[in-house]
């Protein structure tokens, strides 16, 4: 008993107000249409057709891969654009799920339902309906007395009376293949949108005699769809509860859900807090006994057991067991903190690794370079590491000390043991336990301010 699965794409979302197509706009950083897909894929599937049309190449981009792409040129409505899925269809298919790709909230399970009851019962059609607080915008569904499905009405064709039901279509069908690509092929367009609407095929088959069902979806939150950036905002929110929910629930202390952002592919171990206003990207995991933030963004970062980020930004960087990072520091790409190393406030290191225990306490810069371990970088060190053609590492190794507003210029070694007296420019290497110092000698004239002072004014 194959499957096939069509999901619609092809219309740009104009209520959106966007340069971008609606299916690719993001939901807790993936695209619409992706959640989709990712859901589809737990299902046993002999197949996905993505329908495109409006900005084909970068919805296509997108989905490249993951599904097979049927064209619309033009967007006639629902049911024309399930028309253009067609010829891509496979005949194996006995039961096709029809989906739009501007719901990202449904749930595998949800369709595995749907799939099963439109086979078990072996409908013509089974449509996922919820009983909505507020249905304005949406089709209406309406039954027969016996509960089958007699027609769907969309908002700009119902009369008063049809505008009072909540009951509404969700935009998910499923079909027996062959009932589809019949009523489908007796669609027409008389209606206000003149459009082909795709809801029309169930009052095709009912009235063929045919069983169309309505499937009550469970929980209602699952089926919010994006029309426009309100919409949008409130499906992200739900699927932020979602994730956050999760967390909670392995072991993870969120102390303000509402406000804490994390992505679908982080991963979070027990016992860490993560404080509010932190933002979780991309592929970043944290350890256990964590504490992350408040008002901390990491990105495509590796956090170990024990660390603390507080009011930082870090990026596709790693932190080694309790480290202490922030307040305000700034980790750019390759930025490696060993273990119980401090990253203290108004820090920014890039392309760098930092040993164990070594301390970069405040107002320093560290790009390209190889801190050993147990240093001291003082107040206000910076690695010059651009010459304004090339880039040039710093290498400092175990024990050293840096004193304070030290300039290091690359490329430079500092060896271990070694001692960078505060106010040096260093352009050459220090060797291991040597001391280096290079400023000048201060100049002190007693009594030069006061003689100053009192000079004699000058006679024009
Ligand atoms: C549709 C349903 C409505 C349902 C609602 C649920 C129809 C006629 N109406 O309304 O009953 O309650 O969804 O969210 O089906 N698309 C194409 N080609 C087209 C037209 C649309 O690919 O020619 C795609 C869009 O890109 C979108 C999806 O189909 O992803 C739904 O289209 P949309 O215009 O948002 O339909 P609604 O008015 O929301
Ligand atoms: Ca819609």
């Amino acid at each position: 008993m194959g499957r096939s699965a069509i999901v619609l794409a092809a219309g740009l979302g104009t209520r959106m107000k966007s340069k971008q197509h609606k299916v690719l706009h993001r939901v807790c950083g993936k695209p619409m249409i992706i959640h989709i897909l990712d859901e589809l894929a737990k299902l046993d599937l002999n197949q996905i057709i993505v329908v495109v049309g409006q900005q084909r190449e970068a919805v296509e981009a997108v989905v490249s891969g993951r599904a097979d792409i049927a064209y619309q040129a033009e967007q006639l409505g629902t049911g024309h654009a399930v028309l253009a899925a067609m010829s891509k269809l496979s005949p194996d298919a006995k039961t096709t799920v029809v989906l739009y790709g501007d719901a990202p909230l449904i749930r595998a399970e949800t369709i595995e339902r749907l799939l099963k009851e439109r086979e078990d019962r072996q409908a013509a059609a089974v449509v996922l309906t919820a009983q909505v607080k507020d249905p304005h915008g949406l089709g209406r569904v309406l039954l027969h007395s016996d509960g089958r499905v007699k027609r769907i009405v969309e908002e700009k064709d119902a009369t008063n009376e049809q505008k009072s039901i909540d009951l509404i279509n969700t935009g998910i069908y499923a079909y027996e293949t062959s009932d589809l690509v019949h009523s489908l092929s007796r669609l027409r367009q008389d209606n206000a949108q003149g459009e082909y609407y795709l809801t029309d095929t169930l009052q095709i088959l009912g009235e063929e005699q045919k069983s169309v069902f309505a499937l009550s979806v469970q929980d209602e939150e699952e089926i919010a769809s994006v029309n426009d950036r309100a919409q949008l905002a409130h499906v992200q929110q739900i699927m932020q509860r979602r994730i956050n929910r999760h967390w909670m629930l392995e072991g993870v202390t969120i102390v303000d859900p509402d406000n804490t952002y994390i992505g679908l592919d982080v991963a979070i171990g027990r016992d860490t807090t993560i404080l509010p206003g932190t933002i979780l990207q991309g592929d970043t995991e944290i350890g256990e006994d964590c504490v992350i933030g408040p008002n901390s963004r990491l990105t495509d970062s590796r956090v170990a057991d024990g660390a603390k980020v507080e009011y930082s930004v870090v990026i596709e960087s790693e932190i080694g067991d309790s480290a202490n990072v922030g307040p305000y520091a700034y980790l750019r790409p390759g930025s490696r903190i060993g273990p119980r190393v401090k990253i203290g406030d108004f820090v920014e290191i890039k392309n760098s690794s930092i040993d164990e225990e070594t301390k970069v306490s405040h107002l320093t810069y560290v790009g390209d370079a190889s801190i050993g371990k147990r240093v001291n970088l003082g107040c206000g060190v910076v690695t010059v590491n651009y010459d304004g053609q090339k880039k040039h590492r710093t290498v400092v190794g175990d024990d050293s000390f840096i004193g304070s507003n030290v300039n290091l210029i690359a490329p430079v070694s500092v060896g271990d043991g070694a001692y960078v007296v505060a106010g040096s420019t260093i352009t050459d290497e220090v060797p291991s336990d040597g001391f280096a110092i290079a400023r000048n000698r201060q100049v002190t004239k007693p009594n030069y301010v006061k003689n100053w002072k009192n000079r004699k004014p000058v006679k024009e």
